[in-house]
């Protein structure tokens, strides 16, 4: 199978891009490197020993993707490329609608030009706005707070009305949960620009002493501890989660939607606790208020993945840690 990976040279793309090569996959990696680098990609082809094929190329030059179709034979998509940076989403909107909204129609438009209709999408557990009850089943009702929930939002509904349209498309819709962890080798692994926003990378570059102190925001949760909890993942899993899904869906038509998580959830003072005990580093860390926007708990239920897609996950809190850690501490300074 021959597969386009928008994106990916960023942190899941680029670990996707290993699982794709080493079940015998071709690949070809389309970005524009605004939050990545493309010593992640050769990182990638040392991992593996396996080669793929780069082209710096933006998803908002139309040209540029046309004639990418014109030179390949692609069997799927993996739409990884995106902005995701939730505050910066609220501070420049437009910007967002335009890199994420017009990037996938973009891509769409080119695909439906040149005969290629199986998209793998990647959404986010962020659709579920504030969920109900947890664990969370693709059935729960969606909603966004922020722009860049609703550009998931939007681009689910999108992709949806395309299946509508023309019956031969077929749509993954795959909402992750919390990514987190590193290829085992080390060699490639997250490299936020900037402070980070998440809370794995925060911990991780204060274990690496490249920031002070972790603010943990708010235990005043209604959650074992009092602060928040969300279902991580390691990427590695959830890598494999779009090799399933191309393996199971390559062949069909629909819209299809899986809940990518482990179906477990820890708060920020277990992570704190598990990461400690993973890299040997105290973590320092004091508590603030909350952070706006955020919710309590979250969770996957993952069994439709595992059943339809015969994808489980394999790693747990500790070995998440445990590579987070291998990364950073080989790469303090990330890919630089
Ligand atoms: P990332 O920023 O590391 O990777 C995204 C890649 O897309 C980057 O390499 C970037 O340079 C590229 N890109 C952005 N806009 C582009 C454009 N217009 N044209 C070409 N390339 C472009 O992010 P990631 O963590 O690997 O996330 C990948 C996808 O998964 C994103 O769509 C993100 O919204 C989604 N997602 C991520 C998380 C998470 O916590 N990391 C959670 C849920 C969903
Ligand atoms: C955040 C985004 C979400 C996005 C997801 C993955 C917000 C409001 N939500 O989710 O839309 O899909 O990242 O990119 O930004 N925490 C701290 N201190 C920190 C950082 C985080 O205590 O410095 C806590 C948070 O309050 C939360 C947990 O750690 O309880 C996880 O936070 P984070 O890693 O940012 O992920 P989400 O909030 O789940």
């Amino acid at each position: 199978m021959k597969i386009l990976v928008t994106g990916g040279a960023g942190y899941i793309g680029s670990h996707t891009c290993v699982q794709l090569l080493e079940n015998g996959m071709d690949v070809v990696v389309i970005d524009n490197l605004s939050n990545s680098s493309e010593e992640s990609l050769k990182r990638v082809q040392e991992i593996t020993g396996r080669s793929l094929e780069f082209h710096k190329i933006d998803l908002l030059e139309r040209a540029w993707l046309d004639a990418l179709f014109r030179d390949h034979q692609f069997d799927a998509v993996i739409h990884f490329a995106g902005l995701k940076a939730v505050g910066e989403s609220v501070q420049i909107p437009l910007k967002y609608y335009r890199n994420n909204i017009t990037g996938t129609i973009n891509l769409c438009e080119a695909m439906a030009n040149h005969d290629v209709k199986t998209i793998v999408f990647s959404s986010s557990a962020t659709v579920y706005g504030e969920p109900e009850q947890v664990p969370i089943t693709e059935e729960f009702p969606t909603s966004a707070y922020n722009p860049y929930g609703r550009t998931k939002l939007f681009i689910e509904e999108i992709l949806k009305d395309l299946y509508v349209s023309d019956k031969r498309w077929n749509i993954v819709l795959l909402r992750y949960f919390n990514p987190v962890g590193a290829h085992k080798s080390g060699k490639i692994g997250e490299d936020p620009k900037g402070i980070p926003n998440n809370l794995m990378p925060f911990i991780s570059q204060v274990a690496v002493g490249k920031l002070k102190e972790l603010s943990v925001f708010g235990n005043d949760y209604p959650t074992s501890d009092g602060t928040g909890v969300r279902d991580y993942i390691h990427v590695v899993d959830l890598a494999n989660g779009h090799v399933k899904a191309l393996e199971k869906l390559v062949g069909k038509t629909g819209v299809h939607t899986y809940n990518l998580g482990t179906g477990r959830g820890y708060s920020v003072l277990e992570i704190i606790k598990a990461f400690e005990k993973a890299s040997g580093r105290k973590i320092n860390y004091n508590i603030t208020d909350r952070r706006p926007g955020d919710i309590a708990e979250c969770y996957a239920d993952s069994d439709k993945a595992h059943r339809e897609l015969n994808w489980k996950t394999e790693r747990g809190i500790d070995e998440m840690c445990t590579d987070t850690w291998h990364w950073q501490s080989m790469h303090p300074k990330g890919y630089e």
